[in-house]
């Protein structure tokens, strides 16, 4: 490939021959779209560092369903913010729990939308850990009984796929066992396999109400300097038994999914998170960047880096750019 006989530019000069020349693309199916379910009703409470999301009540939530579903997004990511918090996160597996409650009223609603849950305690414990404290620190073995019975409790309720995010050694295998138990072996596993203590979760800490309160998630979630002990983490959670396996955050690990995306062949899933969301959305706000744009741009990087799905809080302004253009096109 030497200059005259090749010239790159050549294959550039349109969009038409761009469009036909191009790698990778974003499709509507790719994408997961979270949502904080708040309990009670009537709520719906903007996030100001995720402008665009809101703490919902389930039956608003189903009302704001109804756009991403009609643009064919296939499937939500449900966190729970609950009523009450105790050191045992008994609302993680209420019954009635906020995010249980929730996955109902979607299935009645949009019964073909797959209802993905967040499994974790975080949320749920009043010191903000995603697991039983001793000795100041989250006691591993103990906590895979909360979490099988927290996944148990979304799969009774009817969610299609449960995702722990807790990062416990062994988690995996622990909700497997107990859904295969009760009959819900057919039941996915989606596993936040290589999941990093990250600062870009700052956002989202704050819309879950979820930030530990006291020390922080070093000593469960992974450092953000290693990558061959992520291949360890997600062959621990294949071998587990997961059925996708994922790579969180996105953008400042998009080596992470490269390489994950090199040595296994399951669906391999990328959250974009929070804070991820927040730069662009900041730098946006201020006429710094053009924020669809880099949007996009972003997102066709995780795709690049090799990851099949992306979990997204752009998903649905995402959607919209690619069925109607972008708002710029759109004016024309
Ligand atoms: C729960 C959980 C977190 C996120 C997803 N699940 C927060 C955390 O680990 O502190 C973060 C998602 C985001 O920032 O968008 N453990």
């Amino acid at each position: 490939m030497h200059f005259p006989e090749y010239r790159a530019r050549r294959l550039r000069r349109t969009e038409t021959l761009r469009s036909m020349v191009r790698e990778v693309h974003l499709n509507v199916q790719d994408f997961i779209l979270p949502y904080f379910v708040h309990h009670g009703k009537g709520i719906k409470t903007p996030l100001p560092s995720m402008p665009g999301h809101f703490q919902l009540s389930a039956e608003l939530l189903v009302k704001e369903l109804r756009e991403p579903v009609d643009r064919g997004i296939p499937a939500v990511l449900l966190f729970g913010i609950p009523e009450t918090k105790d050191s045992a996160a008994s609302g993680a597996h209420a019954k009635n729990g906020v995010v249980q409650q929730a996955i109902r009223r979607i299935k009645d609603a949009y019964p073909d939308l797959v209802v993905i849950t967040d499994v974790c305690l975080c949320e749920y414990t009043d010191h903000g850990h995603c697991g039983v404290i001793r000795n100041n620190d989250v006691d591993n073995d103990p906590t895979l009984d909360l979490l099988a019975k927290t996944a148990l409790s979304h799969a009774y309720a009817g969610a299609d796929i449960v995702a722990p995010s807790d990062m416990m050694d062994g988690r995996v295998a622990a909700i497997r066992e107990s859904l295969d138990e009760s009959g819900f072996e057919w039941l996915p596993i989606m596993a936040y396999s290589a999941k990093y203590a990250s600062g870009f979760y700052g956002p989202f800490r704050e819309a879950a109400q979820s930030a530990p309160q006291f020390g922080d998630r070093r000593s469960y979630q992974m450092d953000p300097a290693n990558t061959d002990e992520a291949l360890r983490e997600v062959s621990m959670d294949v071998e587990e038994g997961a059925d996708l396996i994922m790579v969180k955050p996105a953008l400042p690990y998009l080596d992470v999914i490269w390489r994950v995306r090199n040595a296994f062949d399951l669906p391999l899933v990328a959250y974009n998170v929070s804070g991820e969301f927040a730069m662009i959305k900041a730098a946006a706000q201020n006429g710094w960047i053009d924020g669809d744009r880099c949007m996009m741009e972003a997102l066709t990087s995780i795709r690049r880096a090799g990851a099949d799905l992306i979990i997204s809080y752009h998903a649905l302004e995402a959607a919209r750019i690619l069925q109607d253009g972008t708002k710029a096109s759109r004016k024309k």
